[in-house]
């Protein structure tokens, strides 16, 4: 089996010998629970480097206080089976006391980008996602970083925070994994009720109906925006929280669809909070 390693300085230790063997090095950062969308990032980076850590740990400083810190799902044991099965080289499952010292001080911050789509309800949310994978960055020194378009504002912010302080890293976007039905895989889906499952898979179909707007030619953020939201009423148990259209680059929204666009959504299921989307043009 793959080696599990909870230290600091274990995983230092095994990556400078890959390094002085000439071996590229692959990271794919995870809070754990791994699903298939995990998995596919982890046989995409094993296709491209020739060591592959994963990271699995649920960072504390990510979650507001009325979060799902606590009842977050945890499985080490599974974890790392299929962290091997997908082509991983070794799991890095440190502790949160492990990972941030008593009475740190120093943090990432970024401004404007955090503030649009989830940050609005989420203040707290990227901040701390910024700091703990600048963190692995530096632990890990990867050539590679791979990150799912699933959280898509996660990969702008990842991607601006890689060009902002020069980290000598490339981050490789993957597609989103669905079921069957069309619900994007998260480990959060573990929170629906039967009823809430059921009906979950209107974020999909929602956003394929702006799709195909967008595809045949509709260019009003407005229009497309309104037949999201008229498919996402048309299910009763949602609670929308938002749909915006919104530029790559500034994350704030646009009124048309003249450039390269991200169509996002939040929706509450019940107590869960659910996010899909799409890129358009599809990157
Ligand atoms: P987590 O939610 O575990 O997700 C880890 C990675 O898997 C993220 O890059 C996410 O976008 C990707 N992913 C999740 N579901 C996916 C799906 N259905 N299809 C494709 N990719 C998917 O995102 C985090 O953890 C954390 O914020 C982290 C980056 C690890 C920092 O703590």
């Amino acid at each position: 089996p793959i080696p599990v390693v909870h230290t600091i300085d274990a995983i230092r230790e095994l990556v400078q010998e890959w390094k002085r063997q000439g071996l590229s090095v692959g990271l794919v950062p995870t809070m754990g629970y791994l699903h298939e969308g995990h998995q596919s990032l982890i046989e995409r980076a094993a296709q491209d480097n020739d060591r592959v850590v994963v990271s699995d740990f649920v960072n504390p400083i990510q979650f507001g206080p009325s979060e799902d810190l606590e009842s977050y799902p945890r499985d080490l044991q599974r974890d790392t089976a299929l962290v091997e099965r997908a082509g991983g080289s070794v799991l890095f499952n440190p502790t949160p006391a492990e990972m941030y010292f008593p009475n740190r001080t120093t943090a990432i911050t970024m401004s404007t980008i955090t503030e649009e789509l989830c940050g609005k309800t989420r203040p707290v949310h990227f901040g701390g996602v910024c700091t703990v994978v600048a963190k692995l960055f530096n632990i890990v020194t990867p050539d590679r970083a791979y990150f799912g378009k699933k959280d898509a504002q996660q990969l702008l912010v990842i991607r601006r925070m890689v060009r902002d302080l020069n980290f000598n890293i490339e981050i490789i976007g993957c597609p989103i994994i669905r079921e069957a039905d069309g619900l994007a895989k998260s480990s959060r889906n573990t929170y629906l009720t039967e009823a809430e499952r059921a009906a979950a898979p209107v974020l999909h179909r929602a956003l394929e109906r702006g799709r195909m707007l967008a595809e045949s030619g509709e260019r009003s953020s407005e229009v497309i925006i309104a037949a999201i939201r008229e498919v996402l009423d048309s299910e009763p148990l949602t609670d929308t929280e938002y749909v915006e259209i919104v530029d790559l680059e500034t994350v704030h929204p646009v009124p048309t669809l003249d450039q390269p666009v991200l169509v996002a959504l939040a929706v509450r299921l019940g107590t869960t909070r659910l996010i899909d989307n799409f890129f358009f043009p599809d990157e």
